[in-house]
């Protein structure tokens, strides 16, 4: 796995850099493949860089080849105000002609069920693969070192085979669906976008390899985008 750290001076120019990065492998995968595999991150973080990808990269990416997965959704309606599926189509996929787009749909009542769906989904577009290889997959970071809704002290950072998995987090007391560390292993790029001096404390921590659920997501490809005040206390020379 190789892992990398890259700090930024503010969001802005994060973003400009994490659209290019964006822009690359869409461009490598649909050379190589014909199609573009991705899974957006929720929470409020990528907010910006959706609606950067949808005011200044409508013209320059192959929206038609995009296949947009969810890194994880809250058991709530996909029109509800805190839904992950609901932020990124307001920002992003409602503004761009994308054509596939899996929303995680969830049903508190039976969740186990809802992730067999969402892991048949991945199943279709990736038949032969024994596990998928999403090209790049999008996380953020709580400031607990949760990611996507791999959260500290649940049964599912120990999920070894399925690709999605329901968790029940306590401390929101609240069901949620989650890609889980196999499926996200296999990701040809995985990036994280941190910002926010909430976040400086476990990033740190993470840094120095304490035990985190973020710290221990791997891919062939894991790099972390931070900005200035979420890197607070990492070293100088990153
Ligand atoms: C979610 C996200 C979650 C998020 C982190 C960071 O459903 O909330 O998937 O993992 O990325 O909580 O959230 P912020 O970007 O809002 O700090």
């Amino acid at each position: 796995m190789n892992r990398t750290f890259r700090r930024f001076a503010n969001l802005e120019e994060l973003n400009q850099a994490a659209a290019q990065c964006w822009q690359r492998s869409c461009e490598q995968a649909v050379a190589e493949r014909g199609f573009f595999s991705i899974a957006l991150a929720g929470g409020s973080t990528p907010k910006k860089l959706y609606q950067l990808m949808a005011q200044q990269y409508k013209q320059a990416l192959n929206w038609p080849a995009h296949h947009v997965f969810f890194g994880d959704e809250r058991s709530v309606p996909l029109d509800h105000v805190d839904s992950n599926y609901a932020m990124a189509k307001q920002n992003l996929l409602q503004q761009v002609p994308v054509k596939h787009v899996y929303p995680m749909v969830t049903d508190p009542l039976q969740m186990p069920q809802a992730a067999q769906n969402y892991q048949q989904q991945l199943h279709q577009l990736f038949p032969e693969a024994t596990t998928p290889s999403l090209d790049l997959v999008l996380l953020g970071m709580g400031d607990d070192g949760h990611t996507a809704s791999l959260f500290p002290g649940t049964k599912v950072l120990n999920e070894q085979e399925r690709w999605v998995a329901e968790v029940f987090v306590e401390k929101l007391n609240t069901w949620r669906l989650t890609l889980t560390y196999p499926l996200i292993k296999a990701a040809k790029q995985v990036l994280f976008l941190v910002t926010g001096e909430n976040k400086a404390d476990v990033l740190a921590q993470i840094y120095h390899g304490k035990d985190y659920p973020a710290g221990h997501v791997e891919a062939r490809q894991v790099t972390w985008y931070v900005d200035a005040a979420a890197a607070a206390n990492l070293p100088g020379d990153l």
